[in-house]
């Protein structure tokens, strides 16, 4: 039987990219995928695990959704991605509204836990695999300007606070010439800004290739694209890449390097296998290649007997280093990792306080970051209307800032136009219309 799907996204860009393959197999299954859950007579969410308030979002969801189901002759409600190859069948135990459970790796055989759910039994798929790639499927993108690309699956790391390596398996990466060829393709069909996305890319490696090989060879073969990538871990990214990305003019200049803490201590425990000393030579060698790079980066506050003056060595490298942006979170214990065995002693309260000093200084980066940029001028991709008014349009610099500039007849999405900047906020850069850019 063909149903209606609506499928919500939670969590992160690698979640984004994968209900683009779901959506790929729910229509070559014969379904279809709406954009209203009313709509739907399957409901499904593809759900993150990452912390614990990610999880809360989840069960509370599922708790609003019950009348919807209730009014609904037929409703199934389907558990996808990482929180389900965590809880797994408790799923179903625990909130008896779930028919369908299936984590990262069985999505090509969700037509088949579909059928089952509509048999009135339960579809369950949680085995993970040392090999799908989903290679062969190309994505459903809604937006026809900008794309994503898994390169890799997994993670092996195994970051002692992190969930992933349990929910998303083994590391495994995607066919060098098919990554390379759906970029070209993209390119084709007038996409202008492709990112590759892998939890670590910089452990990619296919054959003979690494991640910098590919980064070129995207490069090289969309010479009219930007190409950007996330995430990086320090420990794997190399002098070569900071090379091939300075070397390429359309490669953007900015990167994430997700730090977590300042004190070396903190990171030992947190398994992340570098000194502050290397990631700091990291930065210096981007910055002295790049002059104009940005840079971002992720910290826990309150990880497992994090001192007050592991918090300041935090606060010290930020001094340092003046990102200019910041994903900062508390410490959440997560089940099966290493810390869950460590006792979580730091306080809520201190976690609060220490994550708020985070917040504070990287705002006053951002801002004084953003600030230099005044009178300046950057190119930008125009994206979309603003948020707030059609009379404006937003779209990123080259290191990935927002910015917004009034519209004027000239201006279509897709377009690359030179700005000047008028003025800033921390997050946002306000830019004047100078001219179109080929
Ligand atoms: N608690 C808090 N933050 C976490 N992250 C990963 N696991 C946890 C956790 N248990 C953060 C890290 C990572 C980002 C994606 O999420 O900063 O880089
Ligand atoms: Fe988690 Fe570390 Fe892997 Fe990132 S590198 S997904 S933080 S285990």
């Amino acid at each position: 039987m063909n149903m209606n799907i609506y499928i919500e996204t939670y969590g992160c860009q690698m979640n984004v990219a994968d209900t683009e393959l779901i959506k790929t197999i729910l229509n070559r299954a014969g379904h279809k995928v709406v954009e209203n859950p009313e709509d739907a007579n399957i409901f499904f969410m593809n759900t993150c695990s990452i912390r614990e308030n990610a999880e809360n979002k989840i069960i509370h969801r599922l708790d609003n959704i019950k009348p919807i189901k209730q009014k609904k002759e037929q409703f199934i409600v389907g558990i996808l991605g990482c929180m389900a190859e965590k809880v797994r069948d408790n799923f179903i135990k625990n909130y008896p509204i779930v028919d369908i459970v299936v984590g990262p790796d069985e999505y090509r055989n969700l037509p088949q836990y579909i059928d089952k759910a509509l048999q009135g039994g339960k579809g369950i798929g949680v085995k993970l695999s040392r090999v799908e790639t989903y290679d062969d499927i190309i994505p459903t993108r809604d937006n026809n300007l900008l794309a994503q690309i898994s390169i890799m699956r997994g993670c092996d790391k195994f970051c002692s606070y992190c969930v992933v390596p349990f929910t998303r398996g083994r590391e495994r990466s995607r066919n060098f010439d098919s990554i390379i060829n759906e970029i070209k393709q993209l390119a084709e069909q007038g996409y202008k800004e492709v990112t590759l996305l892998g939890q670590n890319v910089n452990s990619y490696r296919f054959e003979n290739k690494d991640f910098a090989d590919l980064l070129e060879a995207a490069a090289v073969a969309a010479p009219k694209m930007r190409i950007r990538y996330t995430t990086s871990h320090p420990i794997d990214l190399s002098d070569k890449l900071l090379e091939v990305m300075a070397k390429y003019d359309n490669i953007c200049k900015y990167l994430h390097l997700p730090v977590q803490s300042g004190s070396n201590r903190i990171l030992q425990l947190m398994n992340r296998e570098y000194t502050i000393e290397h990631y700091l030579r990291i930065i210096e060698k981007a910055k002295t290649l790049m002059p104009d790079i940005a840079i971002s980066t992720d910290i826990i506050a309150g990880f497992c007997t994090e001192t007050d003056e592991d918090h300041l060595a935090t606060l010290n490298l930020m001094n340092a280093v003046k990102y200019d942006g910041a994903y900062m979170f508390k410490y959440s214990p997560r089940e099966n990792t290493k810390a869950y065995k460590m006792v979580d002693d730091v306080p809520d309260i201190i976690k609060t306080r220490r994550l708020q000093e985070i917040i504070d200084l990287q705002q006053k980066h951002s801002l004084e970051n953003n600030q230099k940029l005044v009178g300046q001028k950057q190119i930008i991709l125009v994206e979309d209307f603003s948020k707030k008014s059609n009379n404006y349009v937003i779209g990123r610099t080259d290191n990935n800032k927002s910015t917004i500039v009034e519209l004027n007849g000239n201006i279509k999405f897709g377009d690359l136009i030179e700005v000047e900047i008028e003025k800033v906020t921390s997050a946002t850069l306000f830019g004047k219309y100078l001219k179109h850019v080929e």
